[in-house]
């Protein structure tokens, strides 16, 4: 049995004076956590049964104009606001890795609680971070870090914590899902879809982090290390994007009865020998219609659960945003305030059951190929014979004419995915397949 690091006793420093904060950053998510915190002093006093008092807002830029915040309280020193005596708790909604951590890393070391919304630093530097707040009795909270307003670090740190869980499936990004319900509902190129998505201000002006898959990869580590109490870090997600889905893909998908979405999948590998591992992959996937997550359309963000006694639940809302994003921030800070004042900790991390993250090879998954293969006699047959080889079984093959060639679309049967992708690399060989236009793993 590894260390089940839980926390020691924490006694309060009792309502008898304010629990002093400090906001790092003062953008979109920054502004709100004011401007919310501001508006709601007396309920959250009575909720936390203390008083709230700002002790500063560390920014990078202080000459820029700044609606709704008392200029006494800017400052462009971070480090000397977080070190400040009378500041318990740090908030950090700045984004970045480096900077962040090593203003988290001081915070906690200096016995501040820190709330942050930064996925990036949670995925990568969790352990580091949960050391500190560990070795410094406070908290560490993070629910904005993952789907925003929908409460989903909490529900896996203190509601299921009594159950197994044995699947986690989200859409966690909501630039992505935007792009392809727009495809899906308009017909609109992927190209397009991404323009009017950059427009409505969902997509950065450098949208790779979300299309490329790697916000929701980020998601995807947090949700994997908390729902199987083991450390899954950023690098072992697996990752694939949507930039390379078409509108013949989104076509294609419909006719079969699927929308396609940029899925976060964490679930619990068993191997025929019984040992047990964990994955963690972001791909684009085809999801029935008739599935909860098939109706999460624009820039929603949804998490779909499968535990063992529980069974199935689905946690929808808005995953993005300012004060979708301020909300868990602020329930966080709440949180972490009641724990400054009346003592005690916030569930901290529980990696105890430190599985082994599985290969990516190894999952179990379920492939739609859409290729382009000659029209002869005997090429059903050959390609039949790839699929058997490797012990794949086809679910569906489905026909049509394309020109001199035909197109075909092959839904397999379960198969480990490296017996899958092995299955395609051979298929692109053969002088009978002419193209594989796509291939788009099932739910
Ligand atoms: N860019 C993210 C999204 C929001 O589109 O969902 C922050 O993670």
């Amino acid at each position: 049995m590894t260390e089940n690091k839980q926390p020691t006793y924490n006694p309060g420093k009792g309502a008898g004076e304010p629990v002093g904060v400090a906001i790092l950053g003062h953008g979109t998510v920054g502004s709100e956590v004011l401007r919310l915190m501001e508006e709601n002093s007396d309920a959250f006093a009575h909720r936390i049964g203390g008083t709230l008092e700002i002790k500063g807002v560390a920014v990078s830029d202080l000459g820029k104009p700044r609606e709704g915040v008392d200029p006494a309280l800017l400052t462009d020193d971070a480090m000397a606001l977080i070190n400040r005596d009378d500041v318990d708790i740090v908030v950090e909604v700045i984004g970045g890795i480096d900077y962040p951590r090593e203003l988290v890393l001081a915070a906690l070391r200096a016995g501040k609680s820190v709330v942050t919304a930064n996925k990036a630093l949670v995925a990568a530097h969790a352990d580091e971070l949960a050391a500190a707040a560990d070795a410094a009795n406070v908290d560490l909270y993070f629910e904005a870090a993952v789907a925003a307003a929908i409460p989903v670090v909490g529900m896996l740190r203190r509601s299921l914590a009594g159950d197994n869980i044995l699947r986690i499936s989200g859409i966690v990004n909501g630039t992505t899902n935007f792009i392809l319900d727009a495809m899906e509902s308009t017909g609109a190129t992927y190209d397009d879809a991404l323009a009017e998505a950059t427009r409505l201000g969902y997509a950065e002006a450098d949208p790779t982090a979300d299309v490329e898959g790697h916000d929701a990869a980020s998601k995807a580590a947090i949700l994997a290390s908390l729902g199987f109490h083991t450390r899954v870090k950023f690098d072992d997600v697996h990752c694939e994007g949507i930039s390379s889905i078409t509108a013949e893909d989104i076509q294609a998908a419909r006719d079969a009865g699927y929308v396609i979405k940029l899925l976060a999948i964490c679930e619990r590998v068993t191997d025929e020998q019984g040992n047990e591992s964990v994955a963690a992959s972001v791909h684009p996937t085809l999801v029935p219609k008739e599935h909860p997550l098939a109706s999460v359309n624009e820039s929603y963000n949804a998490i779909f659960v499968e535990a063992e006694a529980a069974g199935r639940l689905m946690f929808y809302g808005n995953g993005a945003g300012g004060a979708p994003t301020a909300s868990a921030v602020l329930g966080d800070l709440v949180g972490a305030a009641r724990n400054k004042v009346h003592g005690g900790r916030a569930p901290g991390e529980n990696t105890y059951a430190n599985l082994p993250v599985a290969d990516f090879g190894d999952v179990t998954t379920r492939y739609h190929i859409d290729m382009e293969v000659e029209d002869r006699t005997g090429v059903l047959a050959e390609l039949a014979a790839i699929f058997a080889a490797r012990g794949i079984s086809l679910k569906t093959i489905r026909q049509e004419e394309s020109g001199d060639n035909a197109r075909l679309i092959v839904v397999t049967h379960s198969a480990r995915e490296s017996n899958l992708a092995a299955t395609v690399e051979e298929l692109q060989k053969i002088s009978a397949v002419k193209a594989v236009n796509s291939v788009i793993r099932l739910i």
